[in-house]
């Protein structure tokens, strides 16, 4: 490969992402590859500070602040982390990136999607993730992991979710080649392999 990949991982909360972000990363480690893991809020040092804010204040938030603060963090994680490493020719995962802001502030919160994906071209000056995997799930079993100790933003209900869901089914119509919807109720090996299969069809397309 030239250069490194960017991969992202997306979904509702509660929807396996992170195991199945620690499986890929220990297969690409076994597979010679050097993984780089960030995530969106809070990256680094800045980012943890907005994460921070974003999830645990717990006056009214503006949506249109709520998304400008998930949108500095990326600006953030994509120039401090992402443009940096994969440069070095690394492969970095990001546990959410530009679709949570379409998914949650477009769709979720009622904002012009359009304006938050232009906003979101700002934030990554153009960026795009190589692949990205959108774990769906739906809202009950999702709100059922996520469990009694909810955050700001899991704090949202029920129709919120059921939004956020549809827009992140709506974002991988719209890009096919990039999204790739797995259902994430299946049993954590299956949904690895398919990560997997779906990784090494980007690999053959690089080679
Ligand atoms: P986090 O604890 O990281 O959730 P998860 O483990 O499910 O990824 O919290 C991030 C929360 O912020 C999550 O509810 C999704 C939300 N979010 C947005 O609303 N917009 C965004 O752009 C991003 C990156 C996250």
């Amino acid at each position: 490969m030239k250069k490194g990949l960017f991969i992202t991982f997306e979904g509702a909360d509660g929807c396996g992402k992170t195991t199945q972000i620690k499986l890929l990363q220990e297969y690409l480690q076994r597979r010679g590859y050097e993984v780089v893991l960030t995530r969106e809020p809070g990256c680094e040092g800045l980012g943890q500070k907005i994460r921070d804010l974003l999830l645990n204040y717990d006056g009214e938030v503006s949506p249109v602040c709520e998304s400008f603060l998930f949108l500095a963090d990326r600006a953030q994680n994509v120039d401090i982390i992402v443009k940096r490493n994969i440069d070095l020719g690394k492969i970095v995962i990001s546990d959410r990136h530009t679709d949570s802001s379409l998914a949650y502030q477009g769709y979720g919160r009622n904002l012009d999607v359009d304006r938050i994906d232009m906003l979101n071209n700002i934030a990554t000056s153009g960026l795009k993730p190589d692949l990205t995997y959108v774990f769906d799930i739906d809202v009950e079993t999702s709100m059922q992991r996520v469990g009694k100790e909810k955050d700001r933003m899991e704090s949202a209900g029920k129709k919120f979710f059921e939004r956020v869901r549809q827009g992140y089914l709506k974002i991988a119509t719209k890009e096919p080649d990039r999204v790739k919807v797995i259902n994430a109720i299946d049993s954590i090996d299956n949904i690895h392999k398919q990560v997997v299969e779906l990784f090494v069809e980007l690999e053959e397309k690089f080679s």
